[in-house]
């Protein structure tokens, strides 16, 4: 059996076909000017934008202004076409074979382990139970070296932590996608990787603010290649953290191994995975992000730019990995 020890998205996105080759950029570009002209976060469907939004329910959210941004959004139609799906292949142009194979409705999310109140429920009945979405617009940054911004709708992680109730022996939460190969092909045609994809944050990153369970983008149900129906995102962490089509959050003490942890060995993709310009990748530099569909390339910052919010939780722990 092959077995791969380097994530071959690095390989891919180091020699990547430049974003306009793949892109349909007149449809792109009619879509994001009318849509920019419009001030529409999603709810227009305008040019590419309509084909981008078809099938997404609209969804109400009350846009949090504390989280502001220091460059333009990132359109849709760029964001819902550049993803890394490893579930449907590993290269950057899965959307489509996610939109036409992930079924993210009807969609069960299991959230149990060291609990009060475990529960296994519709994504829907979920998003009932939260009561009341918030658009946050946050940066993400890849670990290859772009970035993007998004309006991501969802709740924080300490809403999802309040339902279940943790007890006081959890440490960290566990969180996994749908491991079926009939609905990833990805899965079947890729069984060198150690499906199905884990990530876990500990309950100090639950807690924090700035935690995010993303369930909606650009005003309407999150699309399937960004990871509907339920991702998270944590904007001072590689993206590679930030797990898509979630279907199980677990609350457990010990700490779990990542997927691109447990492919690297450790060596690459670490359990902390902050970003930080000055901790080079051992294949590249992190110093500065190429901001997808700007042309432009620009410094990282510490923790993405998130430091103030997010420091305090590192802090004593300088001695771990914390930004790789
Ligand atoms: N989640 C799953 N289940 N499978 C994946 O392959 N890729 C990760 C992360 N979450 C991945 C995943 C990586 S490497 C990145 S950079 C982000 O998703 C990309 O999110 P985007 O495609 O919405 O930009």
């Amino acid at each position: 059996m092959l077995i791969k020890s380097i994530p071959s998205w690095i390989v891919k996105e180091n020699h990547a076909t430049p974003e306009d080759v793949y892109l349909n950029r007149r449809t792109l570009m009619k879509g994001v000017t009318a849509g920019v002209a419009a001030g529409a976060i999603g709810g227009a469907a305008i040019g590419g934008a309509a084909i981008a939004q078809e099938g997404r329910a609209p969804m109400e959210a009350v846009r949090n202004e504390a989280y502001e941004l220091d460059r333009e959004l990132t359109p849709e139609e760029v964001n819902l076409r550049y993803n890394n799906f490893y579930e449907f292949g590993s290269h950057k142009r899965i959307w489509a074979n996610a939109n036409e194979n992930l079924v993210s409705r009807p969609w069960q999310v299991e959230i149990g382990g060291l609990v009060n109140n475990p529960m296994t429920l519709d994504v829907d009945e979920l998003i009932r139970k939260v009561g009341g979405l918030e658009e946050r617009l946050y940066r993400l940054r890849c670990v290859e070296a772009w970035s993007m911004t998004v309006p991501w709708i969802g709740f924080s992680f300490a809403t999802l932590a309040s339902l279940a109730e943790p007890l006081g022996s959890a440490k960290y939460l566990r969180m996994e996608t749908f491991g079926d190969p009939k609905m990833g092909n990805g899965i079947a045609s890729q069984p060198w990787y150690p499906w199905p994809y884990v990530e876990s944050i500990t309950m100090d990153e639950v807690a924090n603010e700035l935690a995010f369970l993303v369930v909606g983008a650009y005003g309407r149900q999150v699309p399937n290649s960004m990871g509907a129906p339920i991702r998270m995102h944590l904007p001072w962490k590689y993206g590679f953290k930030s797990i898509k089509s979630i279907v199980k959050f677990t609350f457990v003490e010990e700490r779990p191994v990542g997927f691109w942890e447990e492919i690297s060995k450790g060596r690459e993709y670490g359990f902390w995975a902050n970003v930080n310009p000055e901790v080079p990748h051992p294949r590249w530099s992190q110093a500065t992000e190429r901001v997808l569909h700007t042309g432009e390339r620009v410094p990282t910052l510490i923790y993405n730019g998130y430091g103030e919010q997010v420091a305090y939780m590192y802090a004593g722990l300088e001695d771990q990995p914390l930004f790789m």
